[in-house]
């Protein structure tokens, strides 16, 4: 038969990510038929596992969506039956080989594509895709290997880790995640923009006071302490998250839909940003807090955190884009962990209306007159616009309301999962939503000074209350640029 095959080895298959992520999307795909016809799935790592138990581990981790129960169990079964585990070494060439000669059995001879999923530590990247790509990349189909961050800590361990994947692999067989580009509001923002008149028109500093990209999380790293304290919420959200979100919200028009493309015009705007400076940054470290009778833990409470950690757990920062369009446009970023919800938006407020002939209905506070426009990436995703209506009645009263598109009354389709989307891409040969190493370089730019400031001179974070609104210091960056941070409460 002449179709290609798809063989998918997860290495670290044992880990979280594999377990809570990549399975189940991989489920999915099957699921909705996304995924070739022939294809194996293989999981690899060092600990001894049978296929049946790599099987009854995955079958926990899976779950069938809300609108689509029908045959789900069935479905599982089947897609169980393609699951198979192969354990081995990580620098071992010769496990790898072993690998390469399954592989093969289940490709019975047809054309064959392979696809690599690297859900392990950093510092075996480079060990596995050298065992790998020498002894298990596909003699006649194509090898590409999905990569997640941390994709080193500044430029120069980037730099370094790029290199050392490059060894081995060519640029277009390296897929660099950054799984918030596979959201779908995210994904959403070029439709928003480029399919309809009424916002690109309105999309520059002639129209937008500022924009502001915040995530907020309800928890702590719970255990997560060894990874995160290495890296800090810097690096962990702003440095990709935030800054692609961002990247894709500022771009020019790219020439069209092509990764080259579309990623050519976000290394611009990376490019066209000065490095951070610390006089526009804020950072804070969450303590414990007692709450209703529960005591919620600091972050060095945390046991896999050193004592006396400096790391932020929390960051806001003003970035600016120098170029025409959005010169002088205060681009706020505020990224923390243990806060008092979980939500991530875009904030788009726009200008006061010159000589507004409502002013007075406002009273001395323009600001509240102004449009916004609010991208929930999520929970809940939405898109709403505030604007000023007049409430119905023979007075004139002016009130504050929302045209609001909330996905879960609009479609009834479950939202897929941002690993869905990302490994379906990676198994086209998509490249949109992957990160290109120099857009890697550009990111990584912009922070590393600040984040050896930070380091060398050893700035103390501010501490807030666990379940907090983070740190008042915040609050006084935003309002050095005249910026009042928006907020889902006080929108409904
Ligand atoms: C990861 C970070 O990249 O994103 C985590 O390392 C964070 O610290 C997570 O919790 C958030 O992702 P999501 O999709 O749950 O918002």
């Amino acid at each position: 038969e002449g179709e290609p095959t798809v063989s998918i080895t997860v290495v670290g298959a044992s880990g979280d990510l594999a377990k809570k992520k990549i399975f189940p999307a991989l489920f999915a795909l099957y699921y909705e038929d996304c995924l070739p016809k022939h294809f194996t799935i293989f999981g690899y790592a060092r600990s001894k596992m049978t296929d049946a138990e790599l099987r009854t581990m995955v079958s926990k981790t899976l779950t069938c969506r809300i609108d689509k129960r029908e045959n789900c169990s069935e479905k599982m079964e089947q897609f169980l039956k393609r699951c198979f585990y192969h354990s081995g070494q990580y620098e071992s060439e010769e496990n790898f080989a072993d690998l390469d000669k399954k592989l093969k059995e289940h490709e019975g001879g047809r054309l064959s594509n392979r696809l690599f999923y690297l859900s392990i530590p950093p510092n075996i990247f480079i060990d596995v895709v050298k065992s790998a790509s020498k002894s298990a990349s596909s003699k006649n189909g194509w090898t590409r290997v999905i990569v997640e961050k941390p994709f080193g800590r500044d430029s120069e361990s980037s730099a370094a880790l790029t290199r050392g994947l490059k060894q081995y692999l060519d640029e277009d067989q390296i897929f660099r995640i950054d799984h918030y580009l596979g959201k779908e509001l995210v994904e959403n923002l070029s439709i928003l923009r480029f399919s309809n008149l009424v916002f690109e028109p309105l999309w520059s500093r002639q129209y937008i006071r500022n924009v502001q990209l915040i995530f907020s999380e309800d928890f702590g790293t719970e255990g997560r302490g060894g990874y995160f304290d290495n890296y800090g919420i810097i690096r962990d959200i702003m440095q990709n998250h935030l800054l692609q979100i961002l990247a894709l919200f500022a771009m020019e028009t790219p020439v069209s839909l092509d990764a080259e493309d579309i990623r050519n015009e976000k290394v611009k705007v990376l490019r066209s940003m000065k490095p951070l400076q610390l006089e526009n940054v804020v950072t804070g470290q969450y303590k414990n807090h007692t709450k209703g009778g529960v005591a919620y833990p600091g972050y060095t409470d945390d046991k896999t955190v050193p004592k006396g950690s400096l790391t932020p757990t929390f960051a806001a920062a003003a970035l600016f884009i120098d170029n025409a369009r959005w010169d002088g446009v205060p681009f706020l970023m505020k990224a923390g962990k243990a806060l008092e919800s979980r939500r991530t938006e875009i904030r788009v407020q726009f200008r006061h209306v010159p000589g507004n002939l409502y002013k007075r209905s406002f009273g001395t506070d323009l600001d509240r007159a102004t449009n916004e426009l609010v991208i929930r990436v999520q929970p809940d995703e939405a898109i709403y616009l505030k604007i000023n209506n007049k409430v119905p009645g023979l007075g004139m009263r002016l009130d504050r309301s929302n045209l609001n598109l909330l996905y879960s009354s609009r479609y009834s389709k479950e939202i897929p999962d941002a690993y869905e989307r990302l490994l379906l891409d990676a198994i086209e040969g998509e490249r949109r939503l992957f990160i290109r190493s120099d857009e890697l370089d550009a990111a990584w730019e912009l922070f590393t000074p600040l984040l050896k400031e930070l380091e060398e001179k050893k700035i103390a974070p501010e501490l807030y209350p666990h379940g907090s609104c983070g740190p008042a210091g915040a609050h006084y960056l935003a309002a050095n640029y005249n910026v009042r941070w928006g907020d889902t409460v006080s929108d409904a």
